[in-house]
C-alpha cells in the first residue's frame, strides 16, 4: 500500500502522541509502563487491524509498524483520536526493527502482507528467512507468529520459510472465516474476502 504524503506530513509525524521517535533504541516497557505482554503487526496499513486488537485487549500492548509516510500518517490520524495507552506506532521498515527493538516482543502478526510474486523480490517477503532472522531479536523469549494473506503462493512459500527456519507451524487454515478461530479483519482482508478470495492463516512457534 502506497498512499500520497499528505501536505502537512512533517507536521503530523512530528506532533503525533503515538508515534515512538527512533533516534536511539526503544524500552518499549518504559514507554508502557506495565510488564504486560507486547505484540507488534508489521506493514499494519491504515491501523484497523491492531485497533480492534487495542480495544480487545487492554491488558496487551501494541505496537503497529509501517514503512510508507502516507500510510502511517493516515494511521496516526485515524488512531491517535482514542487515545488508547497499550497502543503505539513506528514508521520503520521491518528489516531496520532489531535496531530499535531488543528482546521485548511476545508475538508479531503479519497480515497481508505484500507478494512480492517475482522471484529475484523474494527476500523483501515480510515471512523470508532474511526477515525472520531480523525478527528472531526482537523475541523477548519463545517466537510466536500469525499470519494471513489471500495470496495462496506468498502463503505455500510462508511455511515453507518458517519450517525451514525452524518454526511448528501449530495452527492453519486455507479459508479462516470458515473456521471457528477468533479473527479481527483487515482492510485487505475485507477487500479480497469480498472478492470472494479465501483467507489463509497459520500460526507459527518456534522455541
Ligand atoms: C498489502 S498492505 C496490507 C496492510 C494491512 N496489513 C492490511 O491487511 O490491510 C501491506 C503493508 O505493509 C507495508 N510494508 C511493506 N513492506 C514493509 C516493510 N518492509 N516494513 C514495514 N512495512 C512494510 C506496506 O507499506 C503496506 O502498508
Amino acid at each position: 500500500m502506497r498512499l500520497r504524503n499528505p501536505k502537512n506530513k512533517e507536521e503530523i509525524l512530528k506532533n503525533s502522541k503515538i508515534l515512538l521517535k527512533l533516534d536511539k533504541p526503544i524500552k518499549l516497557k518504559n514507554i508502557f509502563k506495565n510488564n504486560n505482554p507486547i505484540c507488534l503487526e508489521i506493514g499494519m496499513g491504515k491501523g484497523d487491524f491492531i485497533y480492534q486488537m487495542a480495544t480487545n485487549y487492554p491488558n496487551i500492548n501494541f505496537v503497529g509498524v509501517e514503512k510508507y509516510d502516507g500510510v502511517i500518517c493516515k494511521a496516526i490520524k485515524k488512531l491517535e483520536e482514542y487515545e488508547l495507552d497499550n497502543l503505539r506506532l513506528i514508521r520503520c521498515d521491518a528489516a531496520d526493527l532489531e535496531k530499535y527493538i531488543k528482546k521485548e516482543i511476545d508475538t508479531i502478526y503479519l497480515n497481508f502482507s505484500d507478494p512480492w510474486p517475482k522471484k529475484r523480490y523474494h527476500k523483501r517477503r515480510l515471512t523470508h528467512e532474511n526477515l525472520l532472522k531480523t525478527y528472531d531479536a526482537l523475541f523477548k523469549g519463545k517466537k510466536h507468529i500469525f499470519f494471513k494473506t489471500d495470496n495462496i503462493d506468498l502463503f505455500n512459500d510462508s511455511v515453507i520459510y518458517l519450517k525451514n527456519y525452524g518454526y511448528d507451524i501449530v495452527n492453519i487454515s486455507y479459508d479462516l472465516h470458515k473456521e471457528n478461530i477468533e479473527n479481527f479483519q483487515t482492510e485487505y482482508e475485507k477487500k479480497f474476502s469480498d472478492l470472494g478470495y479465501k483467507i489463509n492463516y497459520l500460526e507459527a512457534i518456534k522455541k
